[in-house]
């Protein structure tokens, strides 16, 4: 049998759009058996939404595509998954699932392709890689794509950091949420994201959390995507002052993260209270760094 586990991922981080991401230790987990017809079975999160064996499948849609850029045919198998990612919720459950199937297939054709590929082929199926790299490899990371190949940096996240993430009980796909960002930015918006997303990495590098709060603060997609989330400048005051360093947006969302020194309970309540307040019911996690990425035993 072959296990597949891969972390969930809060991408952007406020100031890092389809740049920064955090591998979290919450996992979609494939187990894999040789059989005579391919078949899935689910447990946990998103059940109903992942019960097919067909292309809609992002396990299977990584697998086969793995097999075929190989030019080989991919095996029957059965699939057991154990999924703890909420989907549709802006913590990279589909990245997650592609990921699975690709490492799936890339360890059954004994490691044909290089992990900078494998890393391309992921990021190409999701069109962005701020979730695909993290998760591919651990901890918190920062991507650039420069002329169509995909770079990146890992930055070691403080363990004392408790991530704190509201996810509200509605999915927002991230096409909704894409659909609604502005074609260009001003100077001088980006130069302000810039600054914050710099200020960000320099402060988690530097363990001085003093700006993360104002760093966070994205100006140039959390105000268009906002609308979708029902008190979420509530939210995000709440948390603040509940004692959080910093709060934003997860990935797409409609989940939002906090990170948190000190008193993450109190956090965690305070962002599902204001929610409620707005008629809108969570579920909090309470979550540490993943500083493995995919792993395959
Ligand atoms: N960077 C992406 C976005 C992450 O915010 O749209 C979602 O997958």
């Amino acid at each position: 049998m072959i296990t597949v586990r891969v972390p969930a991922t809060s991408a952007n981080l406020g100031p890092g759009f389809d740049t920064l991401g955090l591998a979290l230790d919450l996992f979609l987990t494939v187990e894999a058996v040789s059989a005579p017809t391919t078949s899935c079975q689910f447990y946990g999160e998103g059940k109903h939404q992942l019960d097919s064996a067909d292309n809609t499948n992002l396990i299977l849609s990584g697998l086969n595509q793995v097999f075929q850029e190989a030019g080989e045919t991919v095996p029957t198998l059965k699939l057991t998954v154990n999924n703890q990612i909420p989907i549709g919720k802006g913590l990279g459950s589909s990245a997650a699932a592609i990921i699975a199937g690709l490492f799936l297939g890339n360890h059954l054709l004994n490691q044909h392709f290089e992990p900078e590929r494998m890393i391309k082929m992921a990021a190409d199926q999701e069109g962005h890689a701020d979730n695909a790299v993290p998760a591919i490899v651990g901890g918190l990371t920062t991507v650039m794509k420069y002329e169509e190949k995909i770079y990146y940096q890992q930055i070691k996240m403080p363990e004392n950091i408790t991530i704190i993430v509201a996810v509200p009980d509605f999915e927002l796909p991230t096409y909704k949420s894409r659909q609604v960002l502005p074609e260009t930015l001003t100077l001088a918006q980006s130069v302000a994201n810039v600054q914050k997303a710099c200020m960000l990495l320099a402060g988690i590098f530097n363990r001085d959390f003093r700006y993360m709060n104002k760093a966070m603060d994205d100006q140039i997609y959390q105000p268009y995507r906002k609308q979708f989330i029902p008190g979420f400048d509530e939210v995000l005051n709440s948390a603040g002052k509940a004692g959080a360093l910093g709060v934003a947006l997860s990935g797409a969302g409609p989940s939002i993260i906090a990170f948190a020194e000190e008193h993450p309970e109190m956090i965690g309540r305070s962002m599902a209270e204001t929610l409620a307040e707005h008629n809108v019911s969570s579920q909090i996690l309470y979550l540490k760094t993943n500083h493995t990425g995919v792993q395959i035993d």
